[in-house]
């Protein structure tokens, strides 16, 4: 799960999908492509809104997505079209490549619909996020039968 910052969307994301799926069959992470928040817990109103659904993510902590990831992971989820074209910029292969979608796509394919990024709005916007979050996910767990 990647977002920018990794402190809104994608720690969200990965709790979300973490609750959905067996932990012994299958390894969620979340990762940012910006620096500025590496080391810091998620976003007070990421958590806030997790609690509220019953879902803990204040162990998670802020990483920077690598190159590397494209090698252990086998499918990697972005945000938005700019986190995107970030992780696209970091790899030249193309079956690398094709481990690479939004979201979204799970829930409106072929649309290119992103998840707002909540930073700078208020409380309603991580509620939206998390509501969109949990559909997707939703979607990812039932269909690779996680
Ligand atoms: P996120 O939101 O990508 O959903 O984690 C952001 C959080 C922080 C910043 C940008 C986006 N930032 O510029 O610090």
């Amino acid at each position: 799960m990647v977002c920018l910052g990794n402190i809104c969307r994608s720690p969200l994301a990965e709790g979300i999908l973490k609750s959905k799926v067996d932990p012994n069959k299958v390894f969620v992470d979340s990762a940012g492509t910006g620096h500025w928040h590496i080391g810091d817990q998620p976003d007070i109103r990421s958590i806030e809104v997790a609690q509220k659904h019953n879902v803990d993510i204040t162990n998670q902590r802020g990483r920077l997505f690598t190159q590397e990831d494209f090698l252990e992971f086998d499918h990697i989820f972005v945000m938005d079209n700019s986190n995107k074209e970030n992780v696209l910029r970091l790899c030249q292969e193309q079956n690398n490549k094709n481990k690479v979608r939004l979201i979204l796509d799970e829930l409106y394919p072929g649309e290119n619909v992103d998840v707002p990024d909540p930073y700078y709005g208020g409380e309603q916007g991580f509620e939206n996020v998390y509501q969109m979050l949990d559909q997707a996910c939703d979607k990812i767990a039932k269909r690779f039968k996680f």
